[in-house]
Parts: structure tokens; C-alpha cells; sequence
């Protein structure tokens, strides 16, 4: 955890993605319009009274985990009424939507969830919307608990300008040992290794690979890209050195089509705690997702890591750890405010950082965190944090701005249904001269 979270050429990377505000969401989601950088930054709106107003998407079976921290911050402010305010929907993708419309309509919330990277810097910092939480950062001495890339990954140099709670794994596959032993199958090192299981399995009557709504097809292809570009590659493609339809752009969506093959039918209308049900039960042998999907195998379903549930790097990333981070600022104008930083304060803390992620299934994003408080898949995280190559997720907000990231979805609606390499790879060089990559 001490190591610094990605090479320099990254971190020059995304410094240089400072650009583009958040498009309209996926066409499923409300419309939302994007923030401006010229509009002005709304003025205090007037105190509701002693409220604290926090906005995420971590409802139903996420709540666990936010609710350990408001715990706390109610025992330490017990005057405040915590207004938890959330969107359902993984990944933020209905959250994200209505955090914009409330953002231009001038009723920001006092603190709000964003992944650290450019979600956050090429879009709300960008648009001037946020508060600089340096002078936080000194106070509680939190220059030298979080890692230095992390900072950088939240920071300008006008700021740093919100509070890291997790670092969570992208690139993990999940399986139920007992049900591979059953079938006589093992979980795979590389995408061959998948394809010889995954003949097999559907021999048995039983799906390959769970997948769940769209958001879940594009958190599967950065998993499948670095398969089969390496992490150099993948560094480069943000850096704007390797462009997104070379020979390596190509051979990923060329990749991504074969797995997908292997998926099921039903995938875009179900949620991804679906999917990882059909593994859980034995409808399907394996699922993709970030370590959530520990949080919601252990919380929710009470599975023990590594006999109710096993995991594997996603095939061929072995040594690679993708990361994303949760984070929440505070936004220019928060009715409560002084609620808000006393909010933040709680989010920063070993003790606050300790009590939310061995639920969430996320690692702590600071590096004096209390290891025996976590469980054993959580442990081999910590573990794989500190030795594998860091590499930044597409999917959760560190590689690309929300221009990007937006469009990259409807790139993915139009591979469901063409299929065609040449023409997604096309599609995302353009995508990235657009978002400024
Ligand atoms: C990610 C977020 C995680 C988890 C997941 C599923 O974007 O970073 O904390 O909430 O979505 O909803």
C-alpha cells in the first residue's frame, strides 16, 4: 500500500485529460445536460437547518457499508440530521445523471460520491464546482496517510479536492469452488484456458460467464483489454501514445467478442448483483466485477471468501491490479456546509476508513489501515496492491473523462449488436481525439 499508485507517465496522462464535461448519460438514464465550465458556481444555497444532505448510488445491498460510516458521524455530531439520499442503479449510472441536473440547477448535495481520477478532475474541477481541500488534507495530517499517486489522482495544482474512502479491484473473476469441483473445471489463468472450460460447461447446460446490464459489458472490456494488451499498452492508450484502433485497440474488441459469446442471453436486464447470484447459485460458472461483488458475497449473502466464493485475476492480468476509488467532495455552494467537512472528516479517518470497507469489500485507501479487520479475499487484495502493477479503470472514472466515458458506451451498444472490431476500434480513436486523449 505504500507503493505510489501509478507510474509517472500515467499520472502525466491523466493530467493532460483535463478536458470535456460530462455528455448526456447512457440512453436509458434520465437526460441529463452538462455542466459548463464558463457557468458560474451557484451561491451558498441558505441552510436547511441542522441537515446533512450525503448523495451516492450505494443503496440496497450497498447500504451496509455507507451506513457503518454515518454510524459514526452521528455518534460524533449527534445534533445533525443525516439525509442519505441515493440512486440506485451499479456504477452510479442513474446517480450520476440526477447529481449533474442538481448540480446546473444550483441545489448541489453537502457532499457527494465520485471515483477519484478524471470523473472527478476532468469534470467537476474542471467546471470549477468544487471546493479545495488542502488546507483539510493538512489538518488532519492526511498528506501522509494517503498514497502519493492517490493524491495526485485527486489533485490539481490549484488543489486536492476530495476524500479517497476505498480502493476497490476491477479486473476480478469470481467463481464458487465447490460448483468448479462439480463440474470438473478450474478457474482460468488466461482467456484460452477460459474457452477450453467454457466449451465444457456449456456442454453441461451451464452459462460460461454472467453478465448483467450495460454498464457491466463495459466493465468487462477493460478486464478483456489488458488481457490483450498488457499494461504497458493500456498506459499508453491514455497517454494518447498507442491509438485506440492500432493492431492492440483492435485485437481487444476482436478478444471481447469471443467472450461475450460466452455470456448469457438475458444479460442487459439484470443488475450485477443478478449476475453474481447465477454464479452464486450454479446457473452460471464465473462473473467478472470489481470487489464489490465481495462486499455483497460476504455482507449480503454471507458467503465465506474462499469456500462460499473463490477469485482469480480476470484471465490474462494476472500481476496487474485495475483500481478505482471512491471518493466524496464538497461541492461550491453545500447548504451544510460546516456538516459537510465534519462529514469528510469522518470519511478520512482510520476509524471510519476500518468500519466501511471490510463491508464494501474494498481495501482502505489509507496505508495504516488495520488488516485484521479485513477478511481473507480482502487481505490477498491488500497484498496484490502492493506487489502487482497499478493500472487505472476505464469503467469507475480514473482512465477517461465522462466525455469519454459516455460516448465509450454507445461505442459498446453499437459492438453488442454489429459485433465488429474494426468499426468499435474506429469508433473509440475518434471518441478519444473528441475527449481529448
Ligand atoms: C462502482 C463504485 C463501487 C460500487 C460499484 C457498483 O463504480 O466505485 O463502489 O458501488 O460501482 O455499484
Amino acid at each position: 500500500m505504500k507503493k505510489v499508485l501509478l507510474g509517472l507517465t500515467m499520472l502525466a496522462a491523466l493530467m493532460l485529460l483535463l478536458v470535456g464535461c460530462g455528455e448526456a448519460p447512457e440512453k436509458k438514464e434520465a437526460p441529463a445536460p452538462a455542466p459548463k465550465a464558463e457557468a458560474p458556481a451557484p451561491e451558498p444555497a441558505p441552510a436547511k437547518g441542522n441537515d446533512l444532505e450525503i448523495f451516492s448510488w450505494w443503496a440496497g445491498d450497498e447500504g451496509p457499508a455507507l451506513e457503518a460510516l454515518i454510524e459514526i458521524y452521528k455518534e460524533q455530531n449527534p445534533g445533525v440530521n443525516v439525509i442519505n439520499a441515493t440512486v440506485t442503479g451499479g456504477s452510479g449510472v442513474n446517480a450520476q445523471a440526477v447529481l449533474k441536473t442538481r448540480m446546473l440547477g444550483g441545489e448541489p448535495p453537502d457532499s457527494f460520491q465520485v471515483h477519484a481520477g478524471q470523473e472527478l478532475i476532468g469534470t467537476w474541477v474542471k467546471a470549477d464546482r468544487m471546493e479545495d481541500l488542502t488546507p483539510l488534507f493538512k489538518e488532519m495530517g492526511w498528506m501522509e496517510v494517503f498514497p502519493e499517486g492517490l493524491i495526485k489522482l485527486i489533485g490539481t495544482e490549484d488543489g486536492i479536492w476530495s476524500v479517497p474512502v476505498n480502493i476497490h479491484r476491477s479486473n476480478v473473476m469470481w467463481y464458487v469452488p465447490a460448483n468448479l469441483e462439480k463440474w470438473g473445471v478450474e478457474a482460468p489463468k488466461t482467456w484460452d484456458d477460459f474457452f477450453a472450460a467454457a466449451d465444457k460447461l456449456k456442454g453441461m447446460g451451464v452459462t460460461p460467464l454472467a453478465l448483467a446490464q450495460n454498464w457491466t459489458a463495459n466493465h468487462l472490456w477493460e478486464s478483456v483489454a489488458l488481457a490483450a494488451m498488457g499494461a504497458d499498452n493500456w498506459d499508453a492508450l491514455w497517454a494518447g501514445k498507442l491509438p485506440f484502433d492500432s493492431a492492440e485497440g483492435v485485437k481487444a474488441w476482436e478478444l471481447f467478442g469471443k467472450v461475450l459469446a460466452y455470456t448469457n442471453a438475458d444479460a442487459s436486464s439484470l443488475s450485477w448483483q443478478q449476475a453474481t447470484d447465477m454464479v452464486i447459485d450454479g446457473r452460471a460458472a464465473f462473473n467478472v466485477m470489481g470487489d464489490w461483488a465481495a462486499g455483497y458475497m460476504t455482507t449480503t449473502k454471507k458467503l465465506e471468501p474462499g469456500t462460499g466464493y473463490g477469485w482469480v485475476a480476470s484471465p490474462g492480468t494476472g500481476g496487474s491490479f485495475m483500481f478505482l476509488a471512491d471518493s466524496f467532495g464538497l461541492p461550491k455552494g453545500a447548504p451544510n456546509r460546516d456538516a459537510a467537512v465534519a462529514w469528510l472528516k469522518v470519511l478520512g479517518s482510520k476509524e471510519g476508513s476500518d468500519a466501511f470497507n471490510p463491508l464494501k469489500g474494498s481495501i482502505s485507501a489509507r496505508t495504516d489501515s488495520d488488516l485484521n479487520k479485513y477478511n481473507g479475499y480482502l487481505q490477498s487484495a491488500a497484498a496484490d496492491f502492493g506487489k502487482d502493477r497499478v493500472v487505472g479503470s476505464l469503467a469507475h472514472g480514473v482512465a477517461a473523462n465522462d466525455t469519454f466515458k459516455n460516448g465509450f458506451a454507445s461505442v459498446m451498444e453499437m459492438f453488442m449488436k454489429s459485433k465488429n472490431a474494426d468499426a468499435a476500434a474506429k469508433a473509440c480513436a475518434q471518441l478519444a481525439a473528441k475527449a481529448g486523449i
